[in-house]
């Protein structure tokens, strides 16, 4: 299975990158690849709400995104990550997935349904269970269906990851396709819990 991975995190050696290698020798073990892919390293714009995407054509925006979304469509699985900040989706993270409406609402651009992992890091031990399932929601709507949520906190300045926690994520590397799809719980009539 060939992964491609969006590392939204500018830290690249932080906590995300740590998961993510122990993932990729997980998924090296069961005859597989990771690609990273830095969002730092491409220009994306943010979606300026314009909703030309809406009429089938793709996005209007002359950017990277098309660049990622390629790689992403040519992989078998796809593992979106991303910090929080202020009790929320780090804003370029969100910017990301913003851009998604223009795979959602286009056929044939359509992920038809690729399997994904989101990956949520933060500082505090737990965060508002609204903005996984707004992440879950986005990814849906992008057209992947989720089947693996890590949800890692407690991760302050000098954390260090246990082994027994490093061999988790290599583990959950190698089985990353055997997950169950997870449905997400977002209310879209109200957009609540
Ligand atoms: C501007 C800013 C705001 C942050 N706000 C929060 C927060 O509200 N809650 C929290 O748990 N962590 C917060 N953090 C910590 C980041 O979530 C954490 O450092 C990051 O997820 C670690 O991942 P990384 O090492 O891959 O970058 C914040 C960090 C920054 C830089």
């Amino acid at each position: 299975m060939n992964v491609v991975t969006l590392i939204t995190s500018s830290n690249r050696h932080g906590f995300t990158k740590q998961i993510v290698d122990r993932l990729s020798m997980g998924i090296k073990d069961n005859g597989g690849t990771n690609e990273i892919l830095f969002m730092d390293d491409y220009d994306i714009k943010y979606c300026t709400g314009c909703r030309g995407c809406e009429k089938g054509n793709g996005c209007v925006l002359d950017d990277d995104f098309k660049e990622i979304i390629e790689k992403i469509r040519d992989a078998d699985y796809f593992i979106f990550t991303a910090p929080i900040f202020w009790n929320d989706l780090a804003g370029h993270s969100k910017m990301f997935l913003d851009r998604l409406n223009s795979i959602g609402h286009n056929l044939d651009l359509s992920m038809n349904d690729k399997l994904c992992c989101m990956i949520i890091t933060h500082i505090s031990r737990n965060i508002n269970p609204f903005v996984i399932e707004n992440t879950h929601r986005c990814l849906v709507s992008g057209t992947f269906k989720v089947n693996k949520i890590l949800d890692i906190g407690n991760l302050m300045e000098n954390h260090k990851f246990e082994e027994f926690e490093l061999e988790d994520f290599e583990d959950i590397g190698y089985e990353l396709e055997e997950y169950e799809i997870i449905p997400h719980k977002l209310d879209l009539e109200s957009s609540m819990l």
